[in-house]
């Protein structure tokens, strides 16, 4: 069997991500190991979803700490102790400071629900549909010090209908993301990525120039 990457799933939220993340790993598809999910918020339905799987969890409400780096701290200490090697954002909704990039500089990564580098922030679908884009989608990247501004790894494309609602744009996406996911950090654990400058380089990259979408549609 191949060796299992520790990674630790940081979460705030629902968790789909980190579900797809533990389907994967479960069907064989992920060669990784969950060694912790970590919430700052104790009622995120991710810990449900995680220790219907028997995973460890623990929650670090930031409420309780004085400083930004004093929760990161804490966390970064949990995530040593259980020898996480990938720290994976699935929907924690912080920002992490210098001390804790720098813990796991170039072994964090991030899904963000829009094709970075446009549309970085919050409530990117709104942002997608209200700009008018034909395309959005998601991308995995590695965290840097700037806010959704690191190496990418992996995109999806999805169209944008104009009668989109926000929801409906968002799940669209967001099935997306499930499937890149996992991939994404699968290419990691095969050791298949690698950072040049701002660029990632993938080993074994299938390159097919008809891959090309166009909307409306010719
Ligand atoms: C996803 O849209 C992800 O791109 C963003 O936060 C959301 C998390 O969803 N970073 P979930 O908690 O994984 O369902």
């Amino acid at each position: 069997m191949a060796r299992q990457l520790p990674i630790g799933v940081l979460i705030s939220g629902n968790g789909t991500n980190l579900q797809a993340i533990i389907d994967a790993i479960e069907a064989r598809a992920l060669d990784a190991k969950i060694e912790v999910v970590l919430s700052n918020k104790a009622d995120a339905y991710g810990l449900a979803r995680a220790q219907k799987h028997n995973l460890y969890t623990a929650v670090l409400d930031h409420k309780s700490f004085s400083s930004r780096e004093a929760y990161d701290q804490a966390v970064v200490d949990i995530l040593r102790r259980c020898k996480v090697e990938l720290v994976v954002l699935a929907g924690f909704m912080r920002l992490l400071s210098p001390l804790f990039i720098k813990a796991y500089s170039n072994r964090i990564m991030n899904i963000h629900p829009a094709l970075l580098p446009a549309f970085p922030g919050l409530r990117v679908q709104k942002k997608a549909l209200d700009h008018g884009v034909r395309f959005s989608g998601c991308t995995v990247h590695f965290v840097n010090d700037e806010c959704d501004e690191g190496p990418i790894i992996m995109q999806a494309v999805v169209p944008v209908f104009p009668d989109d609602s926000e929801s409906v744009l968002a799940a669209r996406i967001l099935k997306q993301e499930h499937k890149i996911y996992p991939r994404a950090i699968q290419l990691y654990a095969e050791r298949k990525v690698h950072i040049v400058g701002r660029r990632v380089m993938v080993d074994d990259l299938s390159k097919d120039e008809k891959q090309v979408l166009i909307q409306p549609q010719i």
